[in-house]
C-alpha cells in the first residue's frame, strides 16, 4: 500500500471505532471548538484515546490524578468524568492562555469541582507536589514537553505508591522513535528504554491511531 493508502485506511480505522465508541457530545464538542477559536494547537488525544484514559481511571478505580500538560481541557474532561464525586485530578500547565481555555471547557462540562489547574511549569509544579505531601496519586499522565519526559518519569515515581498507573503520551511518535538518527524524538526513546528498564515498572506501549501511528506507554508501579 502507499502511503495516501496507508494514512487513509488509518483515518477510517480510528473513524469507525470513534463513531462506535467514542461518539462526540456536547461537552466536548464544544471544548475543541472553542480551543481551536482561542488558536490552541489540535494536539489533544483522540476521542477513542479520551475513552481509553477514561477506562483506565474506571478499571483502576483512581480517585486521584495528576496530568502533565492541560492545552484545552480535553483529556482532563475525560479523566474528571471518570473520577467518583470525591475524586480530584490536578493538572499542571505552562501557558496562562490554555489554561484559562481549560478551565472554561472544564467549567461548561460541569467537572470544575473535581479539576485544579496549576499554571507555570512542570518541573516546579511536580517538586511542590512533592514538597508538599500531596502525593501519592493513583494515576499519572504526562503529556507535556517531548523533552521532559525522561525527567518527569523521575517526579512521577516519586508521587506514586505500589499500584500506581504512569501513563505517557505520543510514544510512537509516527515510528520516529524507531530511527536513532531522529534528534527530535530523543528524548522519547530515552523515556521509552527507562521505563522498559526500572525494576520498579511493569511497562508495555500500545500503538494507537491517530493521523498517524503513535502509542501509549502504560506502565504499572510495583515498588516505589
Ligand atoms: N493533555 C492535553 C494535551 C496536552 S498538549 C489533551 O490531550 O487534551 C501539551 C501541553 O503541555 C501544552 O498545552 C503545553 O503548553 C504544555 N507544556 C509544555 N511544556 C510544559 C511545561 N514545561 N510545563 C507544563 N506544561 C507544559
Ligand atoms: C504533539 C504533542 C502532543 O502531546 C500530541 O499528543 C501530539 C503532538 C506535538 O507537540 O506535536
Ligand atoms: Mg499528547
Amino acid at each position: 500500500m502507499d502511503g495516501d493508502t496507508t494514512r487513509r485506511l488509518l483515518r477510517d480505522i480510528d473513524a469507525y471505532v470513534a463513531a462506535l465508541y467514542a461518539p462526540p457530545d456536547e461537552a466536548l464538542t464544544a471544548a475543541l471548538r472553542e480551543s481551536e477559536r482561542a488558536g490552541l494547537p489540535s494536539i489533544n488525544v483522540s476521542a477513542s484515546e479520551g475513552r481509553l484514559l477514561q477506562m483506565l481511571v474506571e478499571i483502576s478505580g483512581a480517585r486521584r490524578v495528576l496530568e502533565i500538560g492541560t492545552l484545552g481541557g480535553y483529556s482532563a474532561i475525560h479523566f474528571a468524568r471518570a473520577l467518583p464525586e470525591d475524586g480530584a485530578l490536578i493538572s499542571l500547565e505552562l501557558d496562562e492562555r490554555h489554561a484559562e481555555v481549560a478551565r472554561r471547557n472544564v467549567e461548561r462540562a460541569g467537572l470544575s469541582e473535581r479539576v485544579q489547574i496549576r499554571v507555570g511549569d512542570a518541573r516546579d509544579a511536580l517538586a511542590g507536589l512533592v514538597e508538599n505531601g500531596e502525593g501519592p496519586f493513583d494515576l499519572i499522565f504526562i503529556d507535556a514537553d517531548k523533552e521532559g519526559y525522561p525527567g518527569y518519569l523521575d517526579w512521577s515515581l516519586r508521587l506514586s505508591r505500589p499500584g500506581t498507573l504512569i501513563l505517557g503520551d505520543n510514544t510512537i511518535r509516527g515510528g520516529s522513535v524507531i530511527d536513532p538518527d531522529d534528534p527530535s524524538s530523543r528524548a522519547m526513546r530515552e523515556f521509552n528504554e527507562k521505563l522498559a528498564e526500572d525494576p520498579r515498572l511493569s511497562a508495555l506501549i500500545v500503538p494507537l491511531i491517530r493521523d498517524r501511528i503513535d502509542g501509549l506507554a502504560i506502565a504499572r508501579v510495583m515498588d516505589v
